[in-house]
């Protein structure tokens, strides 16, 4: 599918083990000497779909985390194979399809973490870091391009001891992998992109509006964000023609995510609606299709499934 706004990525396909190490060279470079990298990455042929950039943040992604756990001491370990999932299998964060995977581990000896910041590592803006050392997205960012691939996430902690982050990323035959750039047509990843049509984005949290614009026109989309149901409202009403599409929080002071869409449904009853909410909230079915909403998504909203979403409702037909 053909986008007017570039995409954040190019994916074709490509052998994952010298994007990998490439990332390590980086890491290794801005790590003091105090700690050591190990690395063990096998599966020099394995290869997948997917953008190398994006790979890439991944490993250094991960890799700075381990480092902060660690205090810049120790050793940090990467590691690449290949394997096989026979059965479906459940992972820390999503299930695992039967299926040959590229691994990807990244493991350190550091702080570890408990339960409860294990249950919120991927969400946006999360930290445990005092103010002004950490912005959050860094697992956020990570998640995001895994779910790209068509990959999931493995993790395991122990306080005092360490985690293990184990990356899946699905594995293609190695043939098709080009060694030069730019001839990946026939190999793309099937994310829909969009065709600069314009989303009406309302958010009360004005970060995570902000994060979903971003989403949305790296997905190829025009975003117009609002952190003000009424603000969205009176910008819908002086012209209804102008979206495509609303994307709209359920929670919001002044008037909710349901509220706001039953005024848009009432001024234009074919107007695509789709609903975020959080974890736990439920709507009754038929509240939500008087208001004319089309589907409801949970947040953290992952750039895949939003991809998705938007392609459902308006390129269809
Ligand atoms: N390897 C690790 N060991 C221990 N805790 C970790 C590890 N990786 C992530 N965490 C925890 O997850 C939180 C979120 O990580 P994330 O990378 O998203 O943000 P951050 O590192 O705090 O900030 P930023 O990445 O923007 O610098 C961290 O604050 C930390 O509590
Ligand atoms: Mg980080």
């Amino acid at each position: 599918m053909p986008s007017a706004v570039a995409a954040s990525g190019s994916n074709h396909a490509l052998r994952v083990q010298p994007v990998i190490a490439e990332a390590v060279d980086l890491l290794r470079a801005s790590f003091p000497a105090t700690l050591a990298v190990e690395t063990h990455l096998a599966a020099a042929d394995a290869a997948m779909t997917g953008d190398p950039t994006e790979l890439q943040q991944v490993v250094m992604n991960l890799g700075t985390n381990a480092a902060q756990a660690m205090n810049s001491r120790g050793v940090l370990e990467i590691a690449l194979d290949m394997t096989e999932i026979v059965e479906a299998q459940a992972l820390s964060h999503g299930n695992l399809p039967a299926g040959r995977y590229i691994r990807l581990a990244v493991r350190d000896t550091g702080s570890g973490m408990d339960q409860a910041t294990l249950e919120r590592i991927f969400e946006p803006f999360f930290t445990t870091k005092p103010a002004g050392h950490g912005t959050g997205l860094g697992l956020s960012t990570v998640h995001g391009i895994v779910a790209a691939h068509r990959g999931a996430v493995d993790v395991k902690s122990q306080l005092g001891q360490g985690t293990t982050f184990e990356i899946y990323f699905p594995q293609i035959e190695p043939a098709s992998a080009q060694a030069d750039e730019g001839e990946g047509e026939a190999t793309e990843v099937p994310v829909e992109y969009g065709n600069a049509e314009t989303i009406l984005v309302v958010d009360d949290d004005t970060p995570l509006m902000q994060l979903a614009e971003e989403m949305l026109a790296a997905l190829g989309y025009e975003p117009v964000g609002f952190n003000r149901s009424p603000a969205a409202l009176n910008a819908f009403s002086a012209d209804p023609g102008r979206f495509d599409l609303v994307l709209t929080d359920e929670v919001m002071p002044d008037m909710t995510g349901v509220e706001l869409s039953g005024k848009l449904h009432e001024i234009r009853s074919d107007l695509p609606i789709v609903l975020m909410t959080g974890y736990g909230r439920t709507l009754r079915s038929r509240q939500l299709t008087a208001a004319g909403i089309s589907e409801v998504i949970k947040k953290p909203l992952l750039s895949a499934s939003v991809a998705q979403c938007l392609a459902r409702h308006l390129h269809s037909s």
